[in-house]
């Protein structure tokens, strides 16, 4: 029988892989999932307690899955790091009760700038896809860009994609048609409740036509509000729920961000990634700030010519700002 095509294995880093989104992601990148269903990998997974990664590592042979090719479970930064392709870095000093927003930035400053380092100087030299999801995700995703100077900028990317798809399941629910048909919504700015969510541009297929979802819902109330706040507070909405932050949406929303990025987005169809900003929108420079992007051969690139209305540019200033802020905080805890 003829033999077929057989692809190299790639090697693929999850960082905090024995927490709730590392748990449920490898399984997800380990069945083809991230990167396709022809393609081996090998996963490399980094966390701190070694008991625990262990545990993982073992279920990951359990579960005999055919495409992955070996595990690195590793404590060492250096280690995780070398040599690998792709990146998906969840590890991050969580959120405890009573911490501040500033607290958490100076917890995770030190450890993105350490993986900064650790990127720099152990990836493939190919290695041009590194998500960043832990939060402060955005501003963790421009730690990192400020120190690994190395890596290009636009190699760097935060996850929004968790909400782009919160705002696809609202307006499914909403309009009651299947999540697949609803498509081009955006998400603007920093993954935290200033976020915009944005409808105005989106679509959904109903009765075989596809047609603009504000014409759809017909309630610019909704549209300009409930949406806006369920999507911007569905984060904290699954914390109170499940007295843990959501995991499994995290997950799958990190394997569709990079298996658009690296494979390429649907024709006609853009998502939202947290980009280094070029300016666009009126947006500014040096921020991660959420865009629409289309996707193509590895490389993103910022969907133009969208009209922003007043509304729209408000919201969108207020995110902005909020970075502004964010990144403010992370350079004190740089300099000290
Ligand atoms: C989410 O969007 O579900 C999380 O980023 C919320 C959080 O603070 O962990």
């Amino acid at each position: 029988r003829d033999e077929p095509k057989r692809k190299q294995p790639v090697k693929v880093l999850v960082t905090g892989a024995a927490g709730q989104i590392g748990y449920a992601i490898v399984p997800m990148i380990a069945r083809g999932l991230m990167l396709g269903p022809d393609q081996p990998v090998v996963l490399h997974m980094l966390a701190p307690m070694a008991d625990a990664l262990n545990g993982v590592r073992m279920e990951l042979v359990d579960a005999a899955l055919p495409l992955l090719r070996g595990v690195v479970a590793t404590t060492d930064e250096a280690e995780a790091f070398q040599g690998v392709n792709f990146a998906v870095l969840i590890g991050g000093w969580p959120r405890k009760e009573g911490m501040e927003r500033k607290d958490l930035i100076a917890k995770n400053v030190a450890i993105y700038r350490s993986q900064a380092s650790a990127l720099q100087q152990h990836a493939a030299p190919n290695c041009k896809q590194v998500l960043v999801v832990a939060n402060p995700a955005n501003t963790n995703a421009l730690v990192l860009k400020e120190f690994a100077p190395a890596v290009a900028a636009r190699n760097i990317t935060c996850l929004t994609r968790l909400d782009h798809n919160r705002a696809l399941g609202q307006i499914a629910e909403k309009l009651g048609v299947h999540v697949g048909d609803v498509r081009n919504a955006v998400v603007w700015g920093n993954h935290s409740s200033t976020q915009f969510p944005d409808a105005s541009h989106a679509t959904a297929r109903a009765e075989q036509w596809e047609k603009p979802v504000r014409e759809l819902v017909a309630d610019e109330k909704w549209l300009r509000e409930e949406f806006v706040v369920t999507v911007q507070q569905r984060g904290a909405a699954v914390i109170k729920a499940r007295k843990q932050s959501s995991s499994l949406s995290a997950a799958s929303a990190a394997c569709d961000h990079m298996r658009d990025w690296i494979l390429g987005t649907p024709k006609g169809t853009w998502v939202s990634m947290g980009v280094y900003s070029d300016g666009s929108y009126g947006v500014p420079e040096g921020i991660f700030y959420s865009f629409p992007v289309t996707c193509e051969k590895g490389e993103w690139s910022i969907v133009q010519g969208l009209q922003v209305d007043d509304f729209a540019r408000s919201k969108m200033e207020l995110s902005a700002d909020e970075l502004d802020e964010e990144r403010s905080m992370a350079y004190e805890f740089v300099s000290t």
